[in-house]
């Protein structure tokens, strides 16, 4: 075996042992955080978890437990790749390896189902539409919507049931960490060094510095909403989803469950893989991976939420089918207008309270473009002729539009 090769492999392999260890380290931190925040939770009665709402301490924990689960996802996944990468998969580096696929894996799991427990309007918006994914899949599809669901649509059972998901990946955490600790003593060295003090630095900078993409509560109203933009790490998932999709509008469910599961099996039978080929088979896979889910995300994923701040779809109308921000000057005219033209007479003030016609507080979910309203309150019988809606002829282009911009504001009435 050539000397310089197991050499530099080896300052390789114990930069990744460091890496790994403060993955690891991230990893319990992120559990024992999250083992807190359960304390004060209740699944069945999210709107009331007050506790958790309003002591700042618990708020900052959220945060923090928000945070690391970001970084964790990210930092897994550079890890299994470097390790994959370098040809460590096999013999004495399997079992770090295994455990930082299941390290990953666990923390896709805890972002996923962890999306909806804040109860903030993103979180319940987007696990309605992850639900409806898996109801795509053939043959499975529905019994798997019905037991993510816990019935036939979004409820507060819903919650709980992701909320026990959520506690039950504890199970896959604790074989990821009982692998990790299956290394000698060689290894176990890799916590000194000041790598346990510097692994949680990066989570509670972010939790102290920038807001977590937390938004206001969840209503009724997002129990059936698909208007959400995917978050950050879904958004491969979801550029997959719409790229089979294009091919046959019944094959999203190819992009968005079959291919990376087959990825994902791959992945990890690199630990079992003939060790003479595994590092040039691991090199083809996130090579495969890179260009597809690059392709996908960037291609056809669309806009994503943002990163900090509110992350509900607030400041955001669907035009075209793509989000674009609302026109914050343009709404509060269209709001102006709504009080004064007459609207207000049958929709009440700011549309929010229904009188002779319906209320408008939540209009924006069931129709998305400008274009639609503006030719509807133009003409409500040239969209339905049983309506009772009266036309608004005499209303300028310009007035359709900008009541058109308040009617799509996520959160009425504009001047909040
Ligand atoms: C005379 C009462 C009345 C007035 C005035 C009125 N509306 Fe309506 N509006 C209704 C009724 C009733 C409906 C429900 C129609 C239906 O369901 O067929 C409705 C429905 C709507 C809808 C569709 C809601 C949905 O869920 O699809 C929009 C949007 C709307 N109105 C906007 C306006 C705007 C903007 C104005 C002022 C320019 C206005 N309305 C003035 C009675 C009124």
């Amino acid at each position: 075996v050539n000397l310089s090769v197991t050499e530099s492999g080896s300052a390789t392999g114990s930069r990744l042992d460091r890496f790994h260890a403060a993955v690891l380290v991230q990893f319990c931190l992120e559990i024992a955080s999250g083992f807190i925040l359960s304390l004060f939770y209740r699944p069945a009665n999210p709107y009331g978890t007050d506790r958790l709402l309003h002591a700042s301490w618990l708020r900052g924990l959220q945060a923090f437990h928000y945070w690391q689960s970001a970084l964790l996802i990210i930092e897994s996944l550079g890890l299994v790749g470097a390790m994959a990468w370098s040809g460590r998969t096999q013999d004495r580096a399997r079992p770090a390896f295994l455990s930082g696929c299941l390290i990953f894996f666990a923390s896709m799991g805890f972002q996923l189902t962890g999306n909806v427990l804040p109860f903030d309007r993103h979180g319940v918006g987007t696990a309605v539409i992850e639900s409806s994914i898996a109801a795509r899949a053939p043959l499975v599809g529905g019994l798997l919507s019905k037991l993510a669901l816990g019935g036939s649509q979004f409820s507060m059972e819903t919650v709980s049931r992701w909320y026990l998901m959520h506690l039950g990946l504890t199970i896959l955490a604790i074989v990821a960490l009982a692998l990790a600790l299956r290394q000698g003593p060689e290894y176990r060295k890799r916590f000194r060094n000041g790598v346990v003090v510097a692994s949680f630095l990066p989570a509670l900078f972010l939790a102290l510095c920038v807001a977590s993409p937390l938004g206001s509560q969840a209503t009724q109203a997002d129990f059936s909403s698909f208007a959400d933009r995917s978050s950050w790490y879904t958004q491969p998932l979801h550029g997959a989803l719409i790229l089979c999709s294009r091919i046959d509008g019944s094959m999203g469910w190819v992009g968005a469950m079959l291919i990376p599961g087959g990825f994902a099996v791959a992945f990890f039978a690199l630990g079992w893989m003939n060790p003479a080929i595994a590092r040039k088979v691991g090199r083809i896979e996130i090579g495969l991976a890179v260009a597809f889910f690059g392709v996908a995300s960037l291609g056809f994923g669309g806009a994503a939420d943002p990163l900090t701040g509110t992350r509900d779809p607030v400041e955001a109308k669907m035009e075209g089918g793509k989000a674009a921000p609302i026109d914050a000057a343009l709404a509060a005219n269209g709001r102006k207008l709504f009080n004064s033209v007459g609207c207000s007479d049958c929709h009440g003030a700011d549309g929010l309270q229904g009188k002779a016609g319906p209320s408008l507080a939540t209009v924006q979910n069931r129709h998305f473009d400008s274009a639609y309203f503006m030719k509807y309150v133009k003409n409500p019988q040239g969209i339905d002729p049983n309506t009772t809606m009266p036309a608004f002829p005499q209303l300028a282009q310009a007035q359709l539009r900008a009541i058109a911009e308040y009617l799509l504001m996520p959160q009425k009435p504009a001047g909040r």
